[in-house]
């Protein structure tokens, strides 16, 4: 049966005669049938243009942390946008975004950008010319943007391409990307000390950045094994190469100061997008003084019109005030272990194999295996069918995750009690539903 309603397929039936497959993001597309507009959210909820109502942990794919539409962000917004959107000089939004982002992530410096993909072009860049190299390190299954250099080898590839694990082929994973880029990106299995250190020990004089996703927020928020994070620092300190902590999934997510402050761990640069604006289009490079002083007029390439917009810094700000001043983090993980602990047990009960991964702000699970995945391709051993099918039983009862086990559940403070309580009635009606 289709997730659509008639009101709904309607909207996508226009959808698709002008918009290329209906969607403006290819991650959005669940087929002409399943693809659904929606037409409002607010707290944890959204309703599609049927007026069905969702709980959902998608949550735009990460942004929303406090909760949809909420209350506080947006009156900071609509008083700011009436003093005007957009400059082209410096405004007092971006002083104060900055300063703030300096204060609660411990960088000594902040750009701002508008989306996660040009925080990490620019991150990249800045490691390129920084360095004077052109190599760069990423790992299979993390995902950086849709910028050329970071195409390959994401959560989308086909892990059958990706060649042995001693020795991994990068798998281009979107045509249109000239295959020379290629020749400058090296990935490598996440949690693989070994590897790691024999490849930058071979090749390190040519490496610019190692970029890493300190949880692998798009392959089930798979941790980092103890050490990990620790040994690229200490390979890229070795080697001079700048080490790129890819924070947009989970920067002021995991804890205020991001992964960084959650592991101890600190990057060279950092990027940041998603919670940073609660919902609204604003991001971030951040960094040691020395490597974002790189960024000078004149001899590097940052820009953007659109960066530093009034809407976008003052959503942030207000956002970052409710976080640094409430506990919404911690009570972001207390609610999260709780549902997580009983999407265990209702797996547990109805004798399904599988492992939990992550941690309760951005948590997933991998069915069919008792195993505990530390990367992208073990990740991918697990039962995805069933995984589906688990969710489309969920869709059907009011609760909505991504329809594949890569995209993690994302939890916000609007996630109340009385959320994860009914969350868990449905997961395991799903569950029930899906193993028959
Ligand atoms: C870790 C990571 N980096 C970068 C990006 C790209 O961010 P955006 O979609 O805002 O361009 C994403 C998007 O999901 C991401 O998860």
């Amino acid at each position: 049966m289709p997730i659509q309603g008639p009101k709904t397929h309607a909207y996508f039936e226009r959808a698709m005669n002008v918009i290329p497959y209906g969607v403006n993001s290819n991650f959005r597309w669940w087929g002409v049938e399943d693809t659904l507009v929606i037409s409002k959210a607010q707290g944890a909820h959204v309703w599609d243009m049927d007026g069905n109502k969702y709980i959902d942990y998608r949550l735009a794919f990460g942004p929303i942390i406090l909760g949809h539409s909420y209350p506080r962000v947006v009156e900071a917004v609509q008083k700011a946008i009436t003093n005007g959107t957009l400059f082209a000089w410096t405004t007092p939004h971006e002083v104060e975004l900055a300063e703030r982002i300096c204060r609660m992530t411990g960088v000594d410096m902040v750009r701002l950008t508008n989306t996660g993909t040009e925080a990490t072009m620019h991150a990249l860049r800045i490691a390129r010319a920084y360095t004077k190299r052109e190599k760069l390190i990423k790992f299979e299954g993390n995902y950086h943007g849709m910028h050329d250099y970071v195409l390959f080898s994401t959560a989308s590839s086909d892990p059958a391409q990706m060649g042995p694990r001693s020795k991994p082929v990068n798998v281009q994973v979107s045509r249109g990307i000239p295959k020379d880029i290629n020749q400058y990106v090296i990935n490598l299995p996440y949690n693989d000390f070994e590897l790691l250190e024999e490849t930058i020990s071979r090749q390190g004089e040519e490496i610019a950045a190692v970029i890493v996703e300190p949880t692998m927020g798009n392959t089930a928020g798979i941790l980092p094994r103890p050490g990990w994070l620790e040994k690229i620092r200490e390979l890229c300190d070795q080697y001079g190469i700048v080490m790129i902590m890819d924070e947009v999934k989970t920067g002021f997510r995991l804890a205020n100061g991001g992964a960084q402050a959650y592991f101890g761990v600190k990057g060279d640069l950092a990027t940041y997008a998603k919670s940073l604006g609660n919902g609204f289009p604003v991001a971030a490079i951040g960094g040691k003084r020395e490597v974002m002083m790189t960024v000078k007029p004149g001899e590097f390439s940052h820009g953007g019109t659109y960066i530093g917009n009034v809407p976008g810094s003052a959503a942030a700000i207000a956002t970052l005030d409710i976080l640094e001043n409430e506990p919404i983090i911690a009570t972001i993980y207390e609610r999260g272990q709780r549902l997580m602990d009983g999407i265990d047990a209702i797996l547990t009960r109805a004798d399904v194999p599988h492992k939990m991964t992550g941690l309760p702000p951005m948590f997933g699970y991998i069915l069919g295996t008792w195993h505990d995945p530390s990367d992208f391709r073990s990740y991918m051993e697990g039962d995805e069918p069933l995984y589906e099918r688990i969710v489309v039983e969920m869709i059907k009862r009011g609760a909505v995750t991504e329809t594949d086990g890569r995209e993690p559940w994302f939890m916000c403070y609007s996630h109340d009690d009385a959320v994860v309580d009914e969350t868990l009635t449905i997961f395991e009606d799903a569950v029930k539903a899906a193993t028959v």
